[in-house]
C-alpha cells in the first residue's frame, strides 16, 4: 500500500472513549462522524439470542452480575450498560448514558445498515458457545450488506471452522502475537484480513502480511505518536478507542500537508 494512503477509521467496540462501549449510543456516535468501520464482541445469552458485549460477565459494563450465557434476554433487556461509563470516565461532561442496554448483534446490524463495515468479534474463550459460527451464518443469511463484514476471533478453530461451512464470510485472522508465518496461518483459517495487536507489531511484519496480499487493521491505536507510526507503516485500518480523535488527526494532518505543498 503507499505511505500516503490514509488508514482506514474504525471505532473499537464502537469507540468507548466517547461512550459505553459496545452500545447503540456509541455506534450511532462513531456513524454520525463518518468511521469506515464498526468493531464490535458478541456472546451469547441464556435463551440463545447473539449479543453485543465484550466480557463474558456483565459486571464491569452493567448493572448486574454474572455470566452472559446464564441470563435470557429478556433479564439482560433490563440491565443498565450506561450508567456505569458515566460513573468511570469523569470527564463525559453532562453527558449521561443511563438506560443504555446491552443490544443484540441483529439491532447493531439494523442500525449500520451498511454505513460501515462491521468486524464482528465472536468471543468463544474461556466460555465456549458451541455452533455460534452456525448462529452467526444463520442470521447473516439474509443480510442486505454481508460483504461488509468481517469475521474474526482469538479462536481460530472456530475461525476454521467457519471457513470449512463455506458460508463466503470475509474472515480476519486476529492475535496478540508477532507471528511466525502470517501468511500460512491466514491461510489455514482463510483469512483476508490480519488483525493484529499493535503493541507487538513491527512495520516488517505488516509488509510481510501485505506481500501475502493481506489487509492489516491493527488494534487499538490510541495516541498521536501511535497513529503516525500506523500511517507510516502502511497499516490498513486502525482500529481505536478514539475515533473523533483519529479523524481530528488526520484532518489536521491534512491541513498541515497541505499548507506544506504551498509554502
Ligand atoms: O478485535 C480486536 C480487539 O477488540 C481484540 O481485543 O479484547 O478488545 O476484544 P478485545
Ligand atoms: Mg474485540
Amino acid at each position: 500500500m503507499p505511505k500516503d494512503k490514509v488508514a482506514e477509521n474504525v471505532a473499537h467496540r464502537g469507540g468507548r472513549f466517547w461512550a459505553p462501549e459496545n452500545t447503540l449510543v456509541a455506534f450511532g456516535k462513531s456513524l454520525d462522524i463518518g468511521v469506515d468501520g464498526l468493531e464490535l464482541d458478541v456472546q451469547r445469552c441464556a435463551s440463545g439470542e447473539l449479543v453485543v458485549i465484550h466480557d463474558e460477565l456483565v459486571n464491569r459494563t452493567s448493572n448486574g452480575v454474572g455470566l452472559v450465557e446464564t441470563i435470557t434476554f429478556d433479564e439482560l433487556k433490563r440491565l443498565d450498560a450506561g450508567s456505569w461509563w458515566h460513573e468511570e470516565y469523569e470527564d463525559a461532561g453532562e453527558t449521561n448514558y443511563k438506560g443504555e442496554k446491552i443490544p443484540l448483534l441483529q439491532d447493531v446490524l439494523e442500525l449500520v445498515a451498511g454505513r460501515a463495515w462491521i468486524n464482528i468479534e465472536l468471543k468463544n474463550t474461556p466460555i465456549e458457545y458451541p455452533g455460534i459460527e452456525d448462529e452467526l451464518i444463520e442470521l447473516l443469511s439474509d443480510y442486505e450488506h454481508r460483504d461488509k463484514i468481517i469475521v474474526s476471533s482469538f479462536d481460530h478453530k472456530l475461525m476454521y471452522s467457519l471457513k470449512e461451512k463455506n458460508a463466503g464470510l470475509s474472515i480476519a485472522l486476529l492475535a496478540d502475537a508477532l507471528l511466525l508465518n502470517v501468511a500460512q496461518l491466514a491461510e489455514q483459517i482463510g483469512a483476508d484480513y490480519w488483525h493484529p495487536c499493535f503493541g507487538s507489531l513491527r512495520q516488517e511484519a505488516v509488509e510481510e502480511a501485505h506481500e501475502a496480499g493481506l489487509k492489516v487493521n491493527a488494534w487499538t491505536i490510541n495516541s498521536p505518536r501511535e497513529w503516525t507510526m500506523a500511517l507510516d507503516w502502511g497499516i490498513d485500518g486502525v482500529i481505536t478507542d478514539n475515533p473523533y480523535g483519529y479523524k481530528m488527526f488526520l484532518e489536521k494532518r491534512t491541513l498541515i500537508a497541505e499548507a506544506k505543498a504551498k509554502s
